[in-house]
């Protein structure tokens, strides 16, 4: 893959109350714990992900090292989200197929940083050569639907009561997006 270094400058608003002055980077040993503490309260309060426990930092230092895209957001110099691409599943025939997911801080989500990763993440999967990316939301999810609905995934499939966090069973709608 592409070990072209790009950053991407968000200019100021484009709507009210959108976070202008953003950068968009590949993440940075330094960025890690900032990202540790994003995905740990997910991972405890919420369920856009299915792990209880936060993802140990070594994991967070192999996916750094691996080559996932990993991409943070950063504005005035404090990381605000993160976005990644992992292998779909791993067998051979699947390695042109992507998934990808993108964590915004709660204090910053609904201002633009999650489009501004996700543009950008798929501008990076376009130039290596994906075919297609899939992402899986768990519901409810209105800003995760919203935010793949606007950078043109489309619903595959919705599987009934696959998880169970926070003592209820949770349905997960599969998109994707063909990249050419
Ligand atoms: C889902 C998430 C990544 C979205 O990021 P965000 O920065 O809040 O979203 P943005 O402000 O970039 O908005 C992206 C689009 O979704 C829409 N949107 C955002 N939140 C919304 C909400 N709660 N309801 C409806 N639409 C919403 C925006 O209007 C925007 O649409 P547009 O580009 O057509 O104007 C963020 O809310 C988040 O991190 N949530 C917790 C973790 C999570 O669910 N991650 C996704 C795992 S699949």
């Amino acid at each position: 893959m592409s070990g072209v270094m790009l950053m991407t400058v968000i200019q100021p608003a484009g709507r009210p109350g959108t976070m202008g002055g953003m950068d968009i980077r590949r993440a940075l040993p330094a960025d890690l714990p900032t990202v540790f503490g994003i995905y740990a309260r997910e991972a405890r309060e919420g369920h856009a992900t299915f792990d209880h426990e936060p993802r140990p930092m070594e994991l967070w230092e192999d996916k750094l090292a691996a080559d996932d895209h990993f991409l943070v957001a950063e504005h005035e110099g404090a990381v605000v989200g993160y976005a990644t691409s992992s292998p779909f599943r791993p067998k051979p025939a699947y390695r042109h197929t992507r998934e990808t997911t993108v964590y915004v801080a709660p204090g910053q989500q609904g201002r633009g940083v999650g489009r501004a990763l996700y543009d950008d993440l798929l501008t990076r999967l376009v130039g290596d050569g994906v075919h297609l990316v899939v992402a899986a939301v768990a519901l409810p999810n209105p800003g995760s639907l919203a935010l793949h609905r606007a950078c043109g995934f489309e619903e595959v499939g919705v599987m009934r009561e696959v998880g169970r966090k926070h003592d209820r069973w949770i349905d997960v709608v599969f998109l994707q997006k063909v990249l050419g």
